[in-house]
């Protein structure tokens, strides 16, 4: 069963005319909840999701019978122009400031911006699909979000300068900002950067060598992890589960918990929120930035799944 093109555009869009195009008896419906900002409310036959057109922004993703696996802040702001705090926002077409812009917005356009939907499949009994976009001159990105008993994110990044050009390929840096839901911040133990170097934005980006144990928490960290093109294991032994997080085409991976002053700098977090998250992103951001020739496209996934432990 699917709902298909033509195109939402985001000013047109709500719960209404979305319900009408896209909606799927029992498995998605759109709420434009108290905010007037449209959502799919998804539900699978294995997990549950909400997913905002405002940044293309995912809030919630919850396998059945297991606790939510994404953290969202209860004094998030649902407005126009501002980010979602919490959840999954797209980092894009920059991560952090913008080089030699300090006043453009924090981790570029794309989690800001009204994402147009244009596809919604029931892909079997327990998989739906939803397929977003939006442009951000001179890139189209494709989002695709697919809800079951893991959760898998594809991102499709095209330069839409026509090939037969003489212009210079365009660069871009790009995350999944991935809000994980944890027990508590200083129980948990991230498995997988054994070795690697990473930027510690805590300490003017010094490089340092990530030595032979599992990452643990005990203080604000803000770590990008470069030529990272692999998985990295959640363990959060007091919800006896761990969360893996696999990656394709996505060198880096960044881990980012504010600790207790600056999330009380944050107006979008509660002051008693860190403990309740630790961000792990998966993208290609810093040394891993990516250069995109004029017509061509550049894809990355990721796919995060609960397991036992
Ligand atoms: C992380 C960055 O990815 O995002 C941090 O590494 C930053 O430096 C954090 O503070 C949150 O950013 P924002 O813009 O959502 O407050």
């Amino acid at each position: 069963m699917t709902g298909t093109i033509p195109t939402m555009m985001p000013d047109t869009a709500t719960a209404q005319t979305l319900n009408q195009q896209f909606g799927i008896p029992q498995t998605v419906r759109f709420d434009d909840g108290p905010h007037g900002q449209p959502h799919a409310i998804i539900t699978a036959d294995d997990a549950t999701a909400v997913l905002y057109l405002h940044g293309a922004h995912l809030t919630e993703y919850q396998p059945t019978g297991r606790k939510p696996v994404l953290f969202t802040s209860r004094q998030t702001q649902l407005k126009p122009g501002k980010p979602i705090r919490g959840g999954i926002p797209i980092c894009f077409p920059w991560f952090g400031p913008k080089q030699g812009d300090p006043a453009a917005p924090m981790h570029g356009l794309a989690r800001t911006q009204s994402w147009n939907l244009d596809a919604v499949h029931k892909l079997d009994d327990q998989r739906v699909q939803l397929t977003l976009t939006c442009s951000i001159d001179p890139f189209h990105v494709t989002y695709t979000v697919t809800v079951g008993t893991q959760l898998e994110l594809h991102l499709r990044v095209h330069n839409t300068t026509p090939a037969n050009t003489s212009a210079s390929a365009a660069r871009f840096e790009q995350a999944l900002h991935t809000y994980f839901a944890v027990s508590q911040i200083r129980s948990v133990a991230l498995a997988g950067l054994a070795g690697l170097t990473y930027l510690d934005k805590t300490q003017a980006f010094n490089r340092v060598t990530q030595g032979p144990e599992p990452v643990r928490f005990e203080g604000e960290t803000d770590r990008v992890y470069i030529n990272h093109p692999g998985d990295c294991t959640l363990a959060d032994p007091a919800w006896a589960r761990q969360i893996v997080i696999e990656k394709a085409n996505a060198n880096s991976t960044i881990v980012w918990n504010p600790w207790t002053d600056k999330a009380s700098q944050m107006p979008d977090l509660g002051d008693d929120e860190w403990p309740d998250f630790v961000c792990i992103e998966s993208g290609n951001v810093a040394d891993n930035a990516v250069e995109l020739a004029p017509g061509e496209a550049h894809e990355m996934s990721t796919t995060i799944r609960v397991e036992d432990l």
